[in-house]
């Protein structure tokens, strides 16, 4: 067993889609071992992108981010990295598999619903970002 980290993003918080992407998790195995309802500031969400500053869509993706409120969540699954972006498909919704968050709630590349770890480290320095060791309850 291992864990990712996850953020529902503010488009989708913002659609109402929040409980049907909690079920998708749910009903693909993984168990949620912290959550919470928050919203970062550009400064954080900056910080959270800053592997990607030098991209293009960088400002975009701040301002997205920051616009509302969003859910991060730390999950729990054998091989969780790959498994859950696995559930949640291809960055693109329009690349995406029938059947995945992003195809189903993903509005744009840009909006694109959800947000998956794509490392084991990254998943924890992630998860440290959000949350104290104190807030992970297994
Ligand atoms: P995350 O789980 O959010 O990290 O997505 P990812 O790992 O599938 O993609 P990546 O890390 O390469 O990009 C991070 C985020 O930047 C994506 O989820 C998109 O929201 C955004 N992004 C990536 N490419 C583009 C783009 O071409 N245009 C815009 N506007 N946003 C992009
Ligand atoms: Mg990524």
């Amino acid at each position: 067993t291992n864990r990712t980290f996850t953020m529902i993003k503010p488009g989708a918080v913002k659609n109402g889609h929040l409980g049907a992407i909690l079920e998708h998790i749910n009903a693909g195995g993984f168990k949620i071992v912290s959550m919470k309802y928050t919203k970062l500031s550009a400064e954080k969400a900056g910080e959270f992108y800053a592997v990607h500053k030098e991209r293009p869509f960088y400002g975009e993706l701040v301002e997205f981010m920051s616009s509302g409120p969003i859910v991060a969540a730390v999950l729990e699954k054998e091989n969780a990295v790959a498994e859950f972006r696995t559930l949640i498909g291809a960055t693109n919704p329009a690349d995406a598999a029938e059947g995945t968050i992003r195809k189903k709630f993903a509005t744009s590349i840009g909006e694109n619903a959800v947000h998956g770890s794509d490392s084991d480290e990254n998943a924890e320095i992630e998860s440290q970002f959000h949350f104290a060791g104190t807030e992970i309850f297994v």
